[in-house]
């Protein structure tokens, strides 16, 4: 696909991997709807980026909110060519210790706001036969587990379902599906857990360099999946 001109919503552009990809498709030229709850972060990110940055304040858990923004903003002439399904919710503690209410954010967010999103999205990309993508932000912790992550890794490894028969029913419509799987990133995302970043994890920019190769790649390619980790995950002095 070539990038320039096309349209894209990307979820939780608002911080971390979601605003370096945002940054990375404006600068190739693409229309970026960048959604997340905190509309002054947008509206930062929409000052750096310029007028093809639309911030969008949106739950994407709320359903309904998402119906209506999808109808009074595409239509037949105007629908998305690319998806990034990045907005994610991660608590990490003991199963015994884990709020009822951290549970529900995980799945609200990592499955029901990826369903509500992508099932409003398809009807549109499916209106023609021009090559689209749909990139789903899963996690190492959608292949391989880890204690204390029980929650978390049910919505990964229900992503990295979600991700792999969503291909197969979407590929002869020429839709392009693919899973990312980052293990740990540089971003704010274990702050409430309690764990520190620092800079031997996986750098954004970088994530945001292989999102623009996955959405680059020949119309007749496509990786369906692929597994991302730091060399050396472990602090350097
Ligand atoms: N950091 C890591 O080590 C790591 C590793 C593997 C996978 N991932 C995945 O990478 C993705 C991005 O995470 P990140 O590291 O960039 O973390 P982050 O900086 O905390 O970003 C999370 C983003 O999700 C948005 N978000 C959360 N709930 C939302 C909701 N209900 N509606 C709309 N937006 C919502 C947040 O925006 P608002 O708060 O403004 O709504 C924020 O922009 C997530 O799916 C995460 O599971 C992260």
């Amino acid at each position: 696909m070539k990038i320039s001109k096309k349209i894209a919503i990307i979820t939780g552009a608002s911080s971390g991997l979601g605003a370096a990809f945002a940054q990375a498709l404006v600068e190739k030229n693409a229309f970026v709807y960048g959604l997340a709850r905190n509309l002054e972060k947008l509206n930062a990110l929409q000052e750096k980026l310029g007028e093809n940055f639309i911030a969008v304040k949106m739950d994407i858990t709320d359903q309904k909110a998402i119906a209506d923004w999808m109808q009074k903003t595409f239509s037949e002439n105007h629908s998305p060519d690319i998806l990034i399904n990045n907005a994610g919710s991660g608590y990490f503690s003991k199963i015994d210790e884990l709020p009822l209410e951290k549970w529900h954010e995980m799945i609200n967010t990592n499955l029901n706001g990826v369903f509500y999103l992508t099932s409003a999205v398809v009807p549109l990309m499916k209106q023609n036969l021009t090559f689209k993508h749909i990139i789903n932000i899963g996690s190492i912790l959608g292949k391989v587990s880890r204690s204390e992550s029980a929650a978390y890794c049910a919505t990964k490894y229900g992503m990295q379902g979600f991700s792999e028969a969503l291909f197969k029913e979407l590929r002869s419509f020429n839709i392009k599906v693919t899973c990312v799987n980052p293990g740990s990133i540089d971003t704010h995302f274990f702050a409430e857990s309690g764990i520190e970043s620092h800079h031997n994890m996986l750098q954004p920019k970088d994530i945001a360099d292989l999102i623009v190769y996955l959405l680059e790649t020949p119309d007749n390619f496509l990786i369906d999946e692929i597994t991302l980790r730091p060399l050396n995950p472990k602090v350097s002095e």
